[in-house]
């Protein structure tokens, strides 16, 4: 018989730490949003495939809310450990602070779950190991996420309902109070 493999979160705990350069501002002179969610896919990848000793890819985002800008010279630093473990999946928490060295701030400016898929050598969803829970919030934060990727499978159901053929009309009545012009 297969001999399951469990491993604890502990193990592909990951921390990335990067300070913001001018090059990553846009042209309001804050940090980019592009370049924070590159960190974040970044760490992700890093935690999934140590935890999973495997090639993993990025299946989707649950969701990501920049709560606070991030200035150039501050310090952000993103940390990642793998919250649930599926069959093929990981859901890989972050949670993303930036530190002003000049008023010895840290503010958290987002926390978001990315579902990350082990692949085999055929680019097939490959078995991950399972996750050893070591803590309480270790147990609350799978259960969490056995609720989000339930919830999640839901909303991806009901976004292809949502895509019905176009009624002119019923379109029409719909969006009459919205901040747009038909005009055909
Ligand atoms: C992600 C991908 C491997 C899923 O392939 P698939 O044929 O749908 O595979 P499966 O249906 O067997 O699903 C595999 C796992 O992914 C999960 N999954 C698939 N699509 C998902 C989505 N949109 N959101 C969350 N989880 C998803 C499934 O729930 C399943 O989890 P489990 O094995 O733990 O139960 C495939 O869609 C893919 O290769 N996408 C491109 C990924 C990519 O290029 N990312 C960016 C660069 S890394």
């Amino acid at each position: 018989m297969e001999q399951r493999i469990f491993r604890p979160v502990q193990y592909s705990k990951t921390t990335i730490t990067e300070l913001m350069i001018p090059t990553y501002a846009n042209f309001g002179g804050k940090v980019h949003g592009g370049i924070l969610l590159s960190l974040m896919d970044k760490v992700a990848y890093v935690c999934a495939a140590k935890h999973a000793g495997n090639y993993c890819v990025t299946a989707s985002i649950d969701h990501v809310d920049f709560l606070q800008s991030v200035e150039v010279g501050e310090l952000v630093s993103l940390k990642a450990s793998v919250n649930f473990a599926g069959s093929s999946s990981l859901i890989v928490g972050i949670r993303v602070t930036s530190e002003n060295f000049k008023t010895q701030t840290v503010k958290h400016t987002n926390t978001c779950y990315f579902t990350m898929v082990a692949m085999d050598e055929n680019h097939h969803p490959a078995h991950v190991p399972g996750l050893i829970l070591e803590t309480k919030d270790e147990i609350r934060r799978f259960a969490e996420a056995l609720k989000r990727k339930e919830l999640g499978k839901q909303v991806r159901t009901h976004m292809k309902q949502i895509k019905t053929p176009l009624d002119l009309d019923e379109y029409k009545a719909l969006l009459v109070k919205e901040n747009c012009k038909i005009e055909i």
